[in-house]
């Protein structure tokens, strides 16, 4: 409970259900509501319930809430709730008007005493509720962070030109993220979040990691945390290296951001070339020649395409993110029937079944880009690291009680709105039956069902196994190009290259 008393008035309380609005029960208004139950989802734009609020339209601030937005108007839960306790959630992570100020009688020893359409603005909760903010509003903070004012503005033109050419700033230092329990430290996760989503926005002019993304990067085994690290000038964070060690692919993933972008281009350049030294280091320590560096990004990105070539990378691998919008009329109004002997078991609650997906996995893919034979505890750990994992939406598809495919979903795109198809493979002795096409019209209508504006998922670019004509045919689009780029890490010992 919070400024509103159980049992008497619930003018605070918001409207934050996602299966009422899709049916078009609640208003949409680009006018701040004057009272009642109401939720702001945009930039001077609101949600207000019916005359008669359900019960789902009212739910209480808490300077301590349990629950916590996904995308504008969906809630969830961000911790084990207690049975009978309230559902409450914090209206900084929404509000940005002035439209519902009160006085907080949450009680909580952290109540920060009243609530305003301001409070969005404080580091202190910008860095307590990353990730959970309404999309608008983190559109706003990681603008912010870039030294912008408008969050609406459009994506400027990344060219190689706008560049810094001063060098690095001579007080530049670094500093390790700072884990606690190994877990990242909750600040620690706001800052390398502004960056992520502060380059995207200055990228492509919107944002497009998840905090899940975010979050299992932060956290899996591999990410090397005596290596990755912030770069500050001054007091400020101006950049973040992150830096992956992959022993079965032997590769060390490297990613670099910084802010401004692209008017810190010696600070990137800093930065990616310590993450190839880095690389180097592991190489040597593997003792083999194979060993490589990898970074990418988006194809717009075209300052950062000429630090990774600055420094003696080249490209290799394009990908595309594909999708098709819910509204398609090329997504069938049921889901495909099953054909006879052909069965979708849901969910991979048991270990067996576990490792009968872990198996189709690694099989299916064999031939794929960046393929490696991991053990199927560190698969696992990948699969497992987002907050929102679903093993519930992972789909094994058998053919005659046989495994032959798997489909598996992920929620790691719900904060905007969109399904994401994770992975999609279909044993080699399987192939050619339609199985992939049948797993994915289900998704899409899983997904549309749903309420999701789309379903996504990204595919390799030149794919060998005809997966981009089948998700073309099948009614998806390519709307995001990446590029990865490598580097071979040679030194002089190394055998020349044959001319080709
Ligand atoms: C891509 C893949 C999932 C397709 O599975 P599948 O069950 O054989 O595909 P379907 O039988 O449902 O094919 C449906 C349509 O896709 C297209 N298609 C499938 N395989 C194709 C191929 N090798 N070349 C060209 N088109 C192909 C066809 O248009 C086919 O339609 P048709 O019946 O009119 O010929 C499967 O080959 C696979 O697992 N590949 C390896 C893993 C992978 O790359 N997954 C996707 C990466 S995200």
């Amino acid at each position: 409970m919070s400024d509103s008393r159980r049992g008497e008035s619930y003018r605070h309380s918001r409207a934050a259900s996602a299966a009422r609005y899709p049916s078009g029960s609640g208003a949409l208004t680009p006018h701040a509501p004057v009272a009642g139950p109401s939720i702001q989802i945009d930039e001077n734009r609101y949600l207000v319930s019916d005359e008669t609020p359900e019960a789902g339209d009212m739910l209480n601030h808490s300077c301590e809430p349990s629950c916590g937005l996904v995308g504008a108007n969906v809630l969830v839960a961000m911790r084990d709730i207690e049975v009978g306790e309230d559902l409450t959630f914090g209206y900084a992570t929404c509000d940005s008007s002035d439209y519902d100020e009160f006085e907080c009688l949450c009680g909580e020893p952290s109540c920060r005493g009243v609530v305003t359409g301001l409070d969005w603005t404080k580091p202190e909760l910008q860095a307590k509720y990353a990730g959970w903010f309404s999309p608008y509003l983190s559109r706003r903070i990681a603008a912010s962070h870039c030294g912008e004012t408008s969050a609406t503005r459009s994506a400027p033109p990344v060219h190689a030109d706008r560049m810094d050419l001063a060098g690095p700033p001579t007080t530049l230092r670094t500093r390790p993220l700072i884990y606690v329990d190994g877990v990242v430290d909750q600040g620690d996760l706001a800052t390398a979040t502004r960056l992520v989503l502060g380059c995207e926005e200055a990228v492509i002019g919107r944002l497009d990691s998840s905090s899940d993304n975010i979050v299992s990067k932060l956290s899996v085994s591999s990410m090397d945390r005596d290596n990755s690290c912030f770069f500050l000038d001054g007091d400020d964070v101006v950049g973040m290296l992150l830096i992956e060690k992959d022993p079965y692919e032997m590769v060390t993933g490297v990613d670099a951001y910084t802010l401004p972008w692209p008017g810190t281009r010696e600070v990137r350049i800093e930065a990616l070339r310590r993450g190839l030294e880095v690389a180097r280091r592991h190489r040597q320590e593997s003792g083999s020649s194979e060993w490589k560096a990898r970074s990418g990004g988006y194809v717009a990105d075209e300052a950062y395409a000429s630090v990774m070539t600055e420094l003696g990378m080249t490209p290799v691998r394009r990908f595309y993110r594909m999708q098709i919008e819910s509204a398609s009329p090329l997504i069938p109004d049921e889901a495909p029937a099953l054909p006879p002997g052909v069965e979708m078991v849901p969910g991979a609650a048991d270990d067996e079944t576990r490792r009968i997906v872990y198996r189709i996995d690694r099989d299916a893919f064999s031939d794929h880009y960046g393929w490696a034979d991991y053990p199927y505890d560190d698969w696992w750990e990948h699969m497992s690291a987002s907050p929102s994992f679903t093993p519930d939406d992972w789909w094994l598809v058998t053919v005659e009680g046989e495994p032959a495919a798997i489909c598996l979903l992920g929620e790691g795109r719900a904060q905007y709105n969109e399904g994401y198809v994770m992975v999609l493979g279909v044993l080699k002795a399987f192939r050619g039956r339609g199985l992939a096409q049948l797993a994915l019209q289900r998704a899409f209508v899983h997904y549309r069902d749903l309420g999701r504006r789309a379903t996504l998922l990204g595919v390799d670019a030149t794919n060998t196994t005809g997966a981009v004509a089948l998700y073309e045919k099948v009614g998806m689009a390519p709307v995001m190009i990446m590029e990865a780029y490598e580097h071979a890490l040679l030194t002089p010992a190394d055998p020349s290259p044959r001319p080709s």
